[in-house]
């Protein structure tokens, strides 16, 4: 004789700065844990929404984080499972109240993920995410730099904190989709840079890097030029310059993700002596239209 189980009913509700300490736990000793590959925290984002918990008789279950940053795109931030809890019944129940909230905002939001693990894959592709592209991931290993390509009025120098209202603007301008920065994420980035450049051309700033240390070099978190100005080697002349940077740190490797289908940026960076490592991760996206 078949036995059905019946599914507790779990109760869900928004993080509050109180579940800290609990929340730290479930990431640490949860069996299924998906973490964004984020410049902030997953704490970090409680308080914004939505970011809710799945509770069973007062105990968390499950934990979902996909704030909207900028306006109209969220990545998954977390989703984790504790111990004692099934992922699809914790799925399912965090994902419908997160999709309603994301549905009342004003506008369109892209929902995004990059599920790195088979079990959230899984999940993601049973709620309808599409699967849009791919990311990979390319190295550069000490090869030689070749030389800096003359552009008359063309300047390298250091990023500034008050240089990020503009490099915004660039950097919304350079990228599209999914892959849009907010003004605080290019904040916390530049922060925690190891290496951060504009290029100003005739005293006007038209594109920047920010690359990150790594235990063995250094990794290109973001490299755009804006639009009016792509094609005149100030990409090249940003990249050149980031690499002699982490050469003369001693770096033996220094890492960039960028997508499959990046032409551009995958023919700039074999021109600048980096190859492909073979590593990749897809990403889902799930797309959210409000016409109110
Ligand atoms: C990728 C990006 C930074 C390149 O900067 P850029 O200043 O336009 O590039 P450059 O003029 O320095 O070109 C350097 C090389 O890139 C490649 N490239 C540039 N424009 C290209 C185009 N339209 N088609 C194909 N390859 C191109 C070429 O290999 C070129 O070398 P070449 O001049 O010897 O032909 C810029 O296009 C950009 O901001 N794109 C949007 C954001 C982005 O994709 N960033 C990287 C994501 S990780």
């Amino acid at each position: 004789m078949m036995m059905l189980l019946k599914q507790k009913q779990l109760v869900i509700r928004e993080a509050t700065q109180e579940d800290q300490r609990r929340l730290a736990n479930l990431i640490h000793f949860g069996s299924y844990v998906h973490r964004h590959l984020d410049w902030r925290q997953p704490l970090d984002w409680i308080g914004y929404q939505p970011f809710e918990l799945a509770e069973l008789n007062g105990e968390i279950q499950g934990a979902l984080a996909c704030p909207p940053d900028p306006p109209n795109v969220a990545w998954i931030r977390l989703f984790a499972v504790s111990q004692s809890a099934t992922t699809e019944q914790v799925w399912d129940s965090l994902w419908t109240v997160a999709h309603d909230k994301l549905r009342a905002l004003n506008g369109t939001v892209s929902v995004a993920v990059i599920p790195l693990q088979s079990w959230f894959r899984r999940l993601v592709e049973l709620s309808d995410f599409v699967h849009s592209h791919q990311v990979i991931v390319l190295s550069w290993k000490r090869k030689p730099i070749p030389m800096g390509r003359e552009r008359p009025g063309l300047v390298l120098r250091p990023m500034l904190f008050d240089d990020l209202p503009t490099v915004e603007m660039v950097d919304a301008a350079a990228f599209g989709g999914v892959w849009q920065n907010s003004r605080s994420c290019l904040e916390v980035a530049f922060r925690q840079s190891a290496s951060a450049t504009v290029a100003e051309l005739h005293g006007q700033i038209v594109g920047y890097q920010i690359s990150t240390a790594t235990p063995v070099g250094g990794h290109l978190a973001r490299l755009a030029v804006h639009p009016g100005f792509q094609g005149q080697s100030i990409g090249y002349n940003l990249l050149r310059d980031m690499l002699s940077q982490f050469e003369r740190r001693g770096a033996t490797q220094v890492t960039v993700n960028t997508q499959q289908n990046n032409v551009v940026s995958l023919s700039l960076y074999t021109k600048l002596g980096f190859e492909r490592t073979g590593e990749e991760y897809p990403v889902y996206q799930w797309n959210i239209g409000n016409t109110a």
